[in-house]
């Protein structure tokens, strides 16, 4: 059983900030289980009570899970004194609490998933769990198999330790070549590091796919939607 306050239910179920939602129970516009109520304090049970606001029954979702393309421009944090962020893009939830899963850089592109779940953020970025995160790649240079062959092997990005063996896939090799890269680790620029590492400049990044969960490609970016329960299945979640 999930008792919570009544204010924090409210706010919770996109009813508004906690003052707007204390403003709603003073105006008598909030019934627990068909009674009016007034105080905020009050504890709910998120199973069994029902609570309605202005004659609309409420439903109660403890997480919120998001996929977001990321476009560039947006930086991946809740506030920024300077940069829109990834967090203020998901307009339709008033929820104060969500924060994105990792980061990537300002110029990355593609899948970023938002969420209020820091179970779901810890399982997806602890270092120990090595989930693979496909990214696609143009680089300024010429790759070829040396490059594919030293990604695999590890590479001194000026870290203590030399990263994880990485997966190059080479879809065109050019003078701007397309590449995709797989990479367990989540350093900071990892992909970019790693090219410079090898004497290549990455001009354009973007994220696939984490685990199993894959970049919807009808989402245009700076678009999001909910989770699917199949999708949060592939992520260990339900
Ligand atoms: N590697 C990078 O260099 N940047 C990102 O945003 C993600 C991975």
């Amino acid at each position: 059983m999930s008792l919570i306050r009544l204010d924090k239910y409210l706010a919770d179920a996109g009813q508004g900030t906690r003052s707007e939602v204390k403003m709603k129970l003073k105006q008598g516009k909030v019934k627990l289980n068909d009674v009016t109520v007034k105080k905020p304090d009050i504890k709910i049970n998120t199973q069994t009570d029902c609570v309605s606001v202005d004659g609309r029954k409420l439903s109660y979702q403890q997480f919120q899970y998001y996929m977001l393309n990321k476009p560039a421009g947006v930086v991946s944090a809740t506030k920024d004194n300077r940069d829109k962020t990834v967090v203020e893009l998901i307009d339709g939830d008033k929820r104060r609490d969500l924060f994105p899963v990792g980061r990537l850089d300002k110029d990355t592109e593609g899948l970023l998933i938002i969420t209020n779940d820091g179970t779901l953020a810890n399982n997806l970025l602890a270092p120990g769990k090595h989930v693979d995160k496909c990214y696609f790649a143009k680089i300024e240079g010429v790759v070829t198999e040396a490059t594919v062959q030293q990604f695999k092997e590890g590479l001194d990005i000026g870290d203590d330790k030399l990263t994880a063996p990485a997966t190059l896939i080479i879809e065109e090799s050019g003078e701007e070549s397309l590449v995709k890269v797989i990479i367990t680790e989540g350093r900071y620029h990892q992909i970019k590091r790693m090219f410079e590492a090898v004497g290549m400049k990455v001009v354009y990044l973007k994220r696939l796919s984490m685990g199993e969960l894959k970049l919807d490609l009808s989402l245009r970016l700076g678009e999001y939607r909910e989770l699917t329960q199949q999708e949060l299945m592939l992520l260990g979640k339900k």
